[in-house]
């Protein structure tokens, strides 16, 4: 019985906790059969000679190999652009200010119910691509630009087709609840109750979402709304998280941990309440550097009480027309260093071991033998390197399903 590929040559960034920095291992092997890593260890270790072992034996030329990259939090699917909205905070009005008058998530609600599915995949394929090229393995996007149940069926539907299209595990969020419709504006519960009676049972019966989503802000819907919201995805057994704190502290993400939240995301205003709430229950924050930089906001999350707390910490691109038209998880990681204070390490370990948890997926985000084989070699020396430079893309191959991606 051999391996399909053995790489030799790597300097392996395994991202497993508690060993050396990044779970280092120097000169290290990586064998793959199927869509599996058989086998990561010190080559000296190879249980044989490598010609013995695999059909094909590939040289990673000493450079750095780390699990394929998760980009946990994206809204990716959607129609139009808010350039002009830019151009509006530029002048002066804020992003709530926007959203009160009608723009914001509701513009981007427009643009998207007029395009059929063909559209909306052509029209995402670009931004989707972008992530390809910095080595995103999975990726997660959320529906909530249809607040109808046409429309938000066929964002999940264009987000599933989009991963038939691309070498890449695309995970769903249903976000009806990201902001209350034009349909029932100032009526938001009774918008609450289609989407508990009929909206989200129609996404589950037809498999469309892997979790559940929602936005518990002033713009958005209350603490109570997102707890009746939640109690609906328990009784369908979709697992749920929840944009929180991100403009001012709703209590959402405590709410969000006592529902077992996969993740609450955001989190600028999170009280020591809310992460010591997170921290019992295991929720992962989420933090979305990108929109705090586009919306230039002052107060960054409290990552320190994170750390002190033991909350594990992901970063995503959270790539959206509005708060963070960013399409790159390279530059999320400078980011996420430069202005949240996270080390290189840790930012690392937020695109991938604790993305994966964001998304509750346990057969990824770090290199061992069992696991699914998604990797990227990257021609760097050290993984510190990954975060430190902008707009170079430093990808050499990327193995995805073991794979290796044209
Ligand atoms: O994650 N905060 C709410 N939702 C998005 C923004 C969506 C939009 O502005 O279109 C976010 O930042
Ligand atoms: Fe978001």
């Amino acid at each position: 019985m051999a391996w399909d590929a053995l790489w030799l040559n790597l300097s392996a960034a395994t991202m497993l906790p508690g060993g050396a920095p990044y779970g280092l291992v120097a000169d290290a092997a990586l064998g793959i059969e199927g869509d599996r890593i058989a086998w990561i260890g010190p080559r000296r270790d190879l249980p044989g000679p490598p010609q013995a072992l695999a059909h094909r034996v590939q040289d990673g030329g000493g450079f750095v190999l780390t699990p394929g990259l998760i980009d946990c939090h994206t809204h990716l699917v959607y129609g139009g652009n808010r350039a002009r909205e830019f151009e509006m905070r530029l002048e002066g009005a804020s992003y709530e200010a926007i959203a009160r008058a009608g723009g914001g998530i509701l513009s981007t609600v427009r643009a998207t119910r007029e395009l059929d599915e063909d559209a909306l995949v052509a029209a995402s394929l670009p931004r989707l691509d972008a992530l390809l090229r910095d080595g995103v393995t999975t990726v997660e996007i959320k529906s909530g630009y249809g607040l109808e149940t046409a429309t938000e069926l066929r964002q999940l539907r264009a987000a599933r087709r989009l991963g038939a299209l691309r070498p890449v595990d695309v995970r769903t969020s249903f976000l009806g609840a990201h902001a209350v419709p034009p349909e029932f504006a100032g009526r938001p519960d009774e918008y609450v109750a289609l989407l508990c009676a009929e909206m989200l049972p129609r996404v589950a019966a037809e498999g469309l979402a892997d979790a559940v989503d929602g936005f518990c802000e002033r713009i958005a819907f209350t603490p109570a709304q997102i707890a009746r919201l939640f109690a609906t995805a328990r009784r369908l057994g979709l697992p749920v998280k929840l944009h929180a704190e991100q403009l001012s502290d709703q209590g959402g993400a405590a709410l969000a941990a006592e529902c077992g939240a996969l993740s609450a995301d955001h989190l600028e205003y999170l009280s020591e309440h809310g992460a010591a709430t997170m921290a019992h229950a295991g929720t992962v924050a989420v933090l979305l550097p990108g929109a705090f930089y586009v919306l230039r906001e002052r107060q960054a999350p409290p990552v320190d009480r994170l750390r002190r707390l033991g909350v594990p910490i992901a970063l995503a691109s959270d790539c959206n027309p509005g708060s963070s038209p960013v399409c790159s998880l390279l530059t999320i990681l400078n980011m996420g260093c430069t202005l949240f204070r996270l080390t290189p390490e840790e930012a690392l370990a937020g695109v991938t071991r604790n993305a994966a948890r964001a998304l509750g997926l346990a057969d990824r985000g770090v290199l061992a033998a069992g696991l699914r084989a998604d990797a990227v070699l990257w021609r760097v020396a050290h993984p510190a390197e990954l975060a430190y430079a902008i707009g170079l893309c430093p990808r050499g191959v990327t193995i995805c399903a073991g794979g290796i991606v044209p």
